[in-house]
């Protein structure tokens, strides 16, 4: 028996015609603005997929490209701006960025309330103490999309993240612990990894290694959710390898057309929540 795939482009498009729907009858229209510095091919591609997906649904949409070489008070200026722009409600910053710019630093400068990536320590650690807010981490909330379109109940499953970046491990972890699995957090020190995920009846692989996870190392039936986005001679391909995996998971996420597509409807999903939550104050 091989594995259900999980059609990410067709789920993340459902979720867009209801935010398009609910977007038309809104005046002012939620803005989002999007900055990229830099030329690194993959962010480039990231940010004119969200400047697409935010004008078909009827945002307000800016995309601000600044050159490599922008400095870092030149960004945190524009930032101030985007902060106190009525127009805009979610405001991210393309990450990486330069070496010469401090990441920390720009995260730090986002109004939490604008912050749709869920980066700012204001809303991770909302997060972290369940706290209500705004916005959700946007690749760990579309992984929650994905499994949840599969029947697969969450609650006192297994399930293995391997991964601990703060842009996806750390915090599908927390979501998925909020959703009572038991949780376990898998990286490069980690002695046995075949031996974790085995156990696991959920798997969301983020370490950024193509072909890492085999079919050999799953659980018969697990839902794999392959987060990896590697290029292998110029071709896009998962921390899964998908061929193996297919035959031992009972779903799996594919890549491309897997966690992507949904990352970029959670963000459009959080722009609109945290339009919400401005208007109300
Ligand atoms: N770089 C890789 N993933 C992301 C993301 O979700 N948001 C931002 N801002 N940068 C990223």
């Amino acid at each position: 028996m091989t594995a259900q795939i999980i059609d990410g482009k067709k789920l993340a498009q459902s979720i867009k015609d209801r935010l398009k729907s609910e977007i038309a009858g809104l005046a002012p229209k939620p803005g989002l603005a999007v900055v990229l510095v830099g030329d690194d091919p993959a962010s480039r591609t990231y940010v004119n997929a969200k400047e697409k997906d935010s004008r078909e649904i009827g945002f307000y949409s800016e995309v601000r490209r600044l050159p490599k070489n922008t400095s870092e008070e030149n960004l945190l200026e524009l930032i101030t701006g985007l902060n106190q722009n009525p127009q805009i409600h979610g405001l991210l910053v393309q990450l990486p960025l330069p070496g010469h710019i401090d990441e920390s630093k720009i995260i730090l400068a986002v109004d939490p309330a604008k912050d749709v990536d869920c980066f700012h320590p204001v809303n991770t650690g909302a997060l972290f103490s369940g706290l209500p807010r705004a916005v959700l981490p946007c690749t760990p909330a579309g992984c929650l999309e994905l499994i949840k379109t599969t029947g697969v109940s969450l609650s006192g499953k297994k399930a293995v993240v391997v991964g601990r970046s703060n842009i996806v491990g750390k915090p599908a972890a927390l979501l998925l612990l909020q959703n009572n699995c038991t949780v376990t957090i898998c990286h490069s020190r980690t002695a046995d990894l075949a031996a974790e995920i085995r156990q696991a009846d959920i798997v969301i692989a983020a370490a950024g290694k193509a072909g890492l996870i085999t079919g050999a190392m799953l659980k018969k039936g697990a839902v794999v959710i392959d987060v990896g986005t590697n290029r292998v001679d110029g071709k896009l391909t998962g921390d899964i390898d998908f061929a193996s995996a297919q035959e031992i998971a009972g779903f799996i996420t594919p890549v491309p057309g897997g966690v992507g597509p949904l990352t970029r409807a959670m963000l459009m999903q959080n722009t609109l929540n945290a339009y919400k939550a401005q208007l109300q104050k």
